[in-house]
């Protein structure tokens, strides 16, 4: 078609009016989400800091942990990050290279992720960017990133944790940029040093910073990992404190504008299920998480849980507001006396999450207007309660809500009466190994079942391709669940070990965004056939 002059108005037009926006885009911060696909929405799993500390962390506290998560309906609820923090799991041997602590985790450390793997749950360790970790216990990365994270990565370690204690001699690094505040620097440029070293050790793995705010990294951090603390410890081990936890509240808010599908504040580990919290306020608590759009990791004593705990834990409902596809941290719009209102966070339906949370110590009577969720006060709107699962309405104009104190509503409110949840996603397994023994051409199978509890059935998985020749991979679909086929030949291959990461992507069936890759490993042991090469 040829260029009329009017046309040509017009391309000029358009041209002018996306300038500003493709400079703006050029200058946004990369995300390393947006490559790896990992961790795009909130992180779910149990870390054992809050309750345990330090000393008592050894293999069988983590294996009796995996087994409570499965039993207790937690892993099919999305958890899925388990393994130790400080839990003085390794040492630096004389050559530099970390070697597990034995002593405390006979399997070692692969071996402990082997068994976190085998029923489907995902492996996640812990270290620190500084000389030694926090207590001292361990040694940090300085100076041995690029080994270190090799390391992790042998582990087969599927989320890191990396703490900010110790880091004194790391100050050398500032010299090289100007106009950076010198923590912002030294923060910044320690941590990106290791997602370097993260990248070179060739393993997808979520990276969750630990600075506790130190070096503002809600300002950089989105190109580095996947997450990151806002804010200093919630507690100190076993003592879940209300008030620190409001604190962390308060200081995480304000950073709502930072967060967003595979970038995430984090105001730190759950505390629910620990001794000192009421019902009320293990409600509250998870309410405002799940509003701030922050990682779920538990961090509680799943052996010994009560239904309370459990309810509140796995209430679906709550956690698909924090693992709602849009990424969006809902932030304080309003208060009204001692109540907050918090708004801002629309969903992937259109629907919108709101919540009161009552902070005084008489009941609140809170009118939420339809002006807070950014609706004309005409519209008749349907409001479900996340907590007592009723739907009312239509309403016109707002509602009034009674809130106890120190206690929440949490509602989602919506054109339609439908409120779907999105997916969240459990596997049966993310590893799958495999053993050839003797010679000659064989095939062996093997599955990997995926399943949303979401609302809606998901699109096939796309199995990326550039899989080694020994390895091909079939998806089929029932309903909710989905089956991934993996089928090995050995045919032409050498005696030797064989390894393949398989990634698989989806989209969001309402929103149509990607969702989190599904990664897993695959192994393969050949003794004694001839031929072929090894293409690990
Ligand atoms: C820091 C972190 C905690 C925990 C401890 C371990 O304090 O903020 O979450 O990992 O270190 O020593």
């Amino acid at each position: 078609m040829r260029n009329t002059p009017l046309r040509v108005i017009g391309i000029a037009m358009a041209l002018l009016f996306l300038a500003p926006v493709a400079r703006a885009q050029s200058q946004a911060p990369k995300v390393r989400a947006a490559e790896d696909g990992l961790a795009l929405t909130p992180p779910m799993g149990w870390y054992p800091w809050n309750e345990f500390g330090q000393e008592p962390q050894n293999e069988k506290l983590i294996k009796e942990i995996v087994e409570a998560l499965i039993s207790s309906g937690l892993k099919d609820a999305g958890y899925v990050y388990v393994g130790p923090d400080e839990g003085i799991c390794f040492s630096r041997g004389a050559d530099g290279k970390l070697t597990s602590n034995l002593a405390r985790y006979p399997s070692g450390l692969r071996g402990l992720g082997d068994y976190i793997h085998q029923p489907g749950l995902k492996y996640a360790l812990y270290t620190d960017a500084g000389a030694r970790t926090c207590s001292k216990a361990m040694p940090g990365t300085e100076d041995h990133e690029f080994e270190d994270m090799a390391a992790f990565a042998a582990w087969r370690t599927d989320y890191l944790k990396i703490d900010w204690c110790n880091t004194q001699g790391l100050a050398h690094l500032s010299l090289q940029v100007r106009n950076v505040g010198r923590d912002d620097l030294d923060v910044a440029q320690a941590y990106a040093k290791l997602r370097d070293a993260q990248l070179a050790a060739g393993r997808p793995i979520v990276f969750s910073l630990c600075s506790w705010g130190v070096g503002e990294p809600w300002k950089w951090a989105a190109s580095v990992g996947h997450l990151w603390r806002t804010t200093g410890d919630i507690c100190s081990p076993g003592k879940a404190s209300w008030s620190k936890a409001m604190k962390n509240t308060a200081a995480n808010e304000k950073l709502y504008a930072a967060a967003g599908p595979g970038h995430w504040n984090d105001p730190d580990l759950l505390i629910n299920g620990m001794d000192g919290l009421s019902e009320t306020q293990n409600r509250s608590f998870f309410s405002l998480w799940c509003m701030m759009a922050a990682p779920l990791m538990a961090s509680n004593d799943l052996r010994k849980m009560t239904a309370s705990t459990i309810q509140t834990l796995t209430n679906r409902e709550a956690i698909g507001i924090d693992q709602d596809p849009l990424g969006i941290q809902g932030h304080i719009v309003r208060r009204e006396g001692q109540a907050e209102i918090w708004a801002g966070k629309r969903l992937f339906d259109g629907s919108q999450a709101v919540l009161v949370y009552n902070a005084g110590t008489a009941p609140a009577e809170v009118h939420v207007t339809w002006s807070d969720i950014g609706s004309t006060e005409s519209a008749a709107l349907y409001v479900r309660n996340l907590w007592t699962h009723r739907t009312t309405g239509r309403h016109r104009g707002g509602l009034t809500v009674t809130v106890p104190p120190s206690d929440v509503a949490l509602l989602r409110i919506s054109k339609s009466r439908a409120f779907p949840l999105p997916p969240v996603i459990v596997a049966d397994s993310y590893w799958l190994s495999f053993r050839a023994p003797g010679p000659g051409a064989q095939k062996l199978t093997g599955t990997i079942t995926v399943k949303t509890t979401g609302s809606d059935e998901l699109p096939l998985w796309k199995v990326r391709p550039g899989l080694p020749s020994w390895l091909s991979v079939a998806v089929t679909k029932h309903g909710k669940s989905q089956t991934l086929s993996n089928t090995v030949s050995t045919a032409g291959l050498a005696k030797g070990l064989y390894h393949a990461v398989v990634r698989a992507d989806n989209i969001e069936p309402v929103s149509g965004l990607p969702m989190s890759a599904l990664y897993y490993d695959v192994d393969l042991e050949v003794s004694g056939a001839a031929g072929g090469h090894a293409d690990r």
